[in-house]
């Protein structure tokens, strides 16, 4: 069993959570550094931040525990809150109601149904990088890579595009403040009841005139004979909008960061594009960024932490993504690897609905830069910070 973090190592608020080492092929995690150490001589570690919770460092033990949600449960999965006073759907429920409400869900996002998609998703991503080429750079994380997923996404929910700069400004407010910026919450406060209300319209709207969007079809939807009332769809709304929200932002982020900052890669897509799929799962691999939590039912012991029931217990997934054990030089990205199973989409019955358009994302976003700006580079003095709970990146500058 691990050592214990005190608060001041726990804590990471304001801190850089990244060292730009190139012996370790890309920014390593402050927290993650630590993991490192600790990948093949601990199982896992407590940490005393907040009500304090137990982080796993093994990587076989990561993967356990998020396919066993009879023993690590879904109630919570914020390791600093084991009580929520908020419900996310599906996210924190477990089967047998998760699984009904996956069900209904899957067809909207079936590789078939996203793949239905992929001429919109091209063309929206060639529209954004357009608008930018014949400049000398630009804030590529609020210029491109968050306008790209969230218009896919809010065409998908049915959810009017003139809304756009409204939701860009929330997903700020709620996911991006530094402390310094919101140091009592009052600001991303205002803004998740901002959102909530937007919501609650959106549903009133469509419970009078249904439309032909998945807002309006999960509204027909029945779970246990029941239809979904007014609370669960809200609560189905704000995981949507979390969920699909900063995800791709962040990947595409960190795959522009790797490939400006690794330009023999950058070279290699180019000269053969088919590279650039293996390249995405790589960057997903590498740089991921969940961090899920969970809370035990049971007194249980995991990757060596004796959890009692009750207590959180943080998962995260660059633990297996990054386990020695798992991959040969882990730490890197490898245009050829042959290996496919990394799990930075989860595991078990959590992993995440919304893989196959944002692998679609990915890809199409990586593919269609390179062809119109393929030679750029981070502008000087440019810092990588986390934020949330999440290992996010949350501005990066490039010049071409
Ligand atoms: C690269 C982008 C993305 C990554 C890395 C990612 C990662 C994840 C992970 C790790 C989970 C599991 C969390 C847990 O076990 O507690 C998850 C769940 C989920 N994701 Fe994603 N996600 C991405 C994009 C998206 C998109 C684009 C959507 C939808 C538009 C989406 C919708 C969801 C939903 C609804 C869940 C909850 C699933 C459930 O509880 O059954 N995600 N995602």
């Amino acid at each position: 069993m691990g050592t214990t973090l005190d608060e001041s190592e726990g804590t990471y608020e304001g801190r850089p959570a990244y060292h730009f080492d190139n012996r370790l092929g890309g920014p390593v995690l402050s927290h993650q550094e630590r993991w490192d150490e600790m990948v093949g001589t601990h199982g896992g570690f407590r940490s005393t931040v907040a009500r304090g919770f137990w982080v796993v460092t093994d990587g076989p033990a990561v993967q356990e525990a998020l396919q066993d949600w009879r023993t690590f449960s879904s109630k919570s999965v914020t390791a600093l809150e084991p009580d929520p006073k908020f419900l996310w759907i599906p996210e924190m429920l477990d089967p047998p109601t998760h699984s009904v409400w996956r069900r209904l869900l899957g067809r909207y996002f079936s590789p078939g149904t996203v793949a239905a998609r992929e001429p919109e998703v091209r063309r929206t991503a060639a529209e954004l990088i357009n608008a930018l080429k014949d400049r000398d750079g630009a804030e590529v994380l609020d210029e491109f890579a968050r306008r790209f997923p969230t218009l896919i996404f809010m065409r998908m929910m049915g959810l009017p595009e003139d809304d756009l700069p409204t939701f860009l400004a929330w997903t700020r407010e709620l996911l991006h403040l530094s402390h310094a910026e919101d140091p009592d919450g009052a600001r991303q406060l205002t803004a998740m009841r901002e959102v909530s209300a937007y919501f609650e319209e959106q549903i009133a709207l469509r419970r009078r005139t249904p439309l032909d969007d998945l807002l309006s079809h999960a509204m027909t939807w029945t779970i246990d004979g029941e239809p979904i009332n007014d609370r669960d769809m809200h609560a189905f709304c704000i995981l949507m909008f979390q969920a699909g929200f900063d995800t791709v932002p962040i990947s595409i982020g960190w795959a522009l960061y790797h490939f400006a900052t690794h330009p023999e890669q950058r070279a290699e897509i180019l000269a053969d594009p088919s590279l650039i799929p293996t390249g995405v799962e790589e960057i997903l691999r590498v740089y991921s960024f969940v961090v899920p939590a969970r809370k035990a039912t049971q007194d249980v012991e995991i990757g060596g932490c004796p959890v009692r029931a009750g207590e959180m217990v943080m998962l995260p997934l660059a633990v297996t993504n990054r386990d020695p054990e798992r991959y040969e030089n882990p730490l890197e990205v490898d245009l050829h690897r042959k290996a496919t199973n990394h799990i930075a989409f989860g595991s078990g019955p959590h992993r995440c609905l919304g893989s196959h358009l944002a692998r679609l994302e990915l890809n199409v976003a990586v593919e269609e830069w390179h062809r119109r700006i393929p030679d750029y580079r981070v502008a000087a003095g440019q810092e990588l910070w986390q934020h949330g709970n999440m290992y996010g990146i949350k501005s990066l500058r490039l010049e071409w």
